[in-house]
């Protein structure tokens, strides 16, 4: 009797305990719909013991223009129980029990996730909740050409889907920030549009390689809601023809450097964007010794519509140098090449210590379509020592009636020295004076690209022909 009682509460207990337990039930297609919100198992908020040697796998599809966020809670207690995630990316995340207890994933829209939960051990247990979320019909814009530069920062499209269209397929490129926090890995590139993609791709997995679309339309969305300082280069992707690869970058008020590494053979494109600011500011460049090196800084993004900035090799230049404008490309030719980089102006470029050298460019000159026309920059040389002032202008092209640019070097009484004023295109023209200060001033809508330069005036006074006076005169004298 005592034994039959004994054994009649051990068959109770082990019911009371089964009934704790769930079976493998499901999600039927109907529950998933935007808004709902799912618990699983058996309905349950807080996390439910696993039946041992439970094997189930259950399927999270979203449907069209909808997500879902599946936060997954454990407390897994044998070695060998694991949940297993696997998304439509070729994702597999393996949850453990050292794993954290709340696990967040993000399934795409019309994709499968699947989230297989192994148990052995009867003290594990498990829930899941899946919200059902939906995405705002896609934002469509088309790409545009020529001197802009196509580029969306990653916090504009949190939970916006944006669908760009080009007459060809599309290349996107990741410009990475500096900060070392951004994550971005729930960001999804989605080669066609949105309903009926070609395939979709997670962001992640192109930080070293471009994505290139076969569609001549990228549809672009992050679904979760984790800060990210990192933006999205889009370019058609004809504009690599002759590219090893593009490379992005985007840039804040903290000096970047910006390593490249382009092979004999190579020639890498790499495109700088401003985070915010309408201008970057280079402080360093460090180029290769080898003979074939090239690497030139060119406005745009690289095409045949860029226009010379600075010739590395070539030009005469001091660092920093201002770019009053929200990007440019540096291309970067068998060598490897640091840059560093910010958009943070520092409040002395302006005054001049000693002899330096650099160029002048007005926004126009990056983009025809730069709203910003009016520029009164002033260089101001402090020194003791009298020096000239010299501004070659390389290329002005006006492009309204009422353009005008004009060059003015004063002395230390404000007292000017030249005064140059242009008004028609030209190349070529030179202003040379002694002066303590530059004056530029552009209006309306010019396009230029001047090289400045401070130097001795001592030092210039040996010019050539001098030196050949003078060595005449030794001549004279030695005889
Ligand atoms: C499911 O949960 C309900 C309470 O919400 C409970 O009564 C029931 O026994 C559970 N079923 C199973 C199979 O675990
Ligand atoms: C789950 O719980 C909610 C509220 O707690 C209830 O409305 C719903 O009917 C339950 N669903 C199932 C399948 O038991
Ligand atoms: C559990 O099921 C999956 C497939 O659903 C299978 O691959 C795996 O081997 C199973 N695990 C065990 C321990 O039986
Ligand atoms: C996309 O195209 C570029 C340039 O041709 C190439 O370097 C890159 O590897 C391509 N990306 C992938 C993922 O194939
Ligand atoms: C270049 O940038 C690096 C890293 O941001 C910094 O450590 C270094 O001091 C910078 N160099 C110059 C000359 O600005
Ligand atoms: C341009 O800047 C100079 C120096 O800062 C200033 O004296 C002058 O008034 C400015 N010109 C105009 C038209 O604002």
């Amino acid at each position: 009797m005592r034994i039959v009682s004994y054994a009649f509460l051990l068959i109770l207990s082990n019911l009371f305990r089964f009934s704790l337990q769930f079976t493998c039930t499901q999600i039927s297609d109907r529950d998933e719909t935007s808004g709902s919100v799912l618990n699983i198992p058996n309905n349950s908020s807080t996390p439910v013991p696993i039946p041992s040697n439970f094997n189930c796998t259950y399927t999270i599809k979203p449907p069209k223009l909808v997500f879902a966020q599946i936060t997954v809670t454990n407390v897994l207690s044998g070695a060998n129980d694991v949940i297993i995630v696997s998304d439509g990316q070729q994702k597999t995340s393996e949850i453990r029990k050292n794993s954290p207890n709340k696990m967040i994933f993000y399934v795409f829209p019309q994709t499968t996730t699947t989230v297989n939960v192994q148990n052995f051990d009867d003290s594990s247990k498990f829930q899941m909740t899946i919200d059902f979320i939906s995405l705002p019909k896609p934002e469509q814009r088309t790409l545009q050409k020529g001197q802009n530069l196509n580029y969306v920062t990653l916090s504009s499209i949190q939970k916006k889907p944006l669908s760009l269209s080009s007459d060809g397929p599309i290349t996107l490129t990741l410009a990475l920030s500096s900060y070392l926090s951004d994550v971005f890995d729930n960001y999804f590139l989605i080669d066609g549009d949105m309903d009926n993609p070609k395939s979709i791709k997670r962001l992640v997995d192109f930080q070293l390689s471009n994505f290139n679309t076969s569609s001549n339309i990228v549809s672009i969305v992050g679904l979760d809601e984790a800060v990210s300082h990192s933006t999205l280069i889009l370019n058609p992707s004809s504009q690599l023809n002759g590219f090893s690869k593009f490379r992005g970058f985007t840039v804040d008020e903290t000096n970047r450097k910006i390593e490249v590494k382009a092979e004999n053979g190579e020639k890498i494109g790499v495109m700088i964007v401003s985070n915010n600011i309408q201008q970057l500011v280079l402080n360093r460049i460090e180029l290769g010794e080898e003979n074939n090196c090239k690497s030139v800084a060119i406005t745009g993004p690289p095409t045949s519509d860029s226009m010379t900035l600075i010739d590395f090799k070539s030009d005469d230049y001091s660092l920093p140098q201002l770019f009053p404008y929200p990007y440019f490309s540096i291309i970067v030719e068998n060598c490897d090449a640091q840059f560093n980089i910010t958009n943070s102006i520092s409040s002395d470029y302006y005054n001049i210590e000693s002899d330096r050298s650099g160029f002048i460019f007005s926004p126009i000159y990056f983009n025809s379509e730069a709203t910003n026309g009016y520029m009164n920059i002033t260089f101001t040389y402090n020194g003791e020592e009298r020096r000239r002032f010299s501004v070659d202008v390389d290329r002005v092209t006006f492009g309204s009636i009422n353009s005008e640019l004009d060059i003015n070097i004063y002395d230390s009484d404000w007292k000017k020295t030249l005064s140059t004023v242009i008004t028609g295109n030209q190349e070529g023209t030179r202003s040379r004076a002694l002066g303590s200060y530059l004056n530029v001033q552009m209006y309306g809508s010019t396009a230029a690209r001047l090289h400045w330069s401070l130097s001795s005036y001592s030092s210039s006074f040996f010019n050539l022909p001098f030196i050949i006076m003078l060595s005449a005169l030794m001549i004279m004298i030695s005889n």
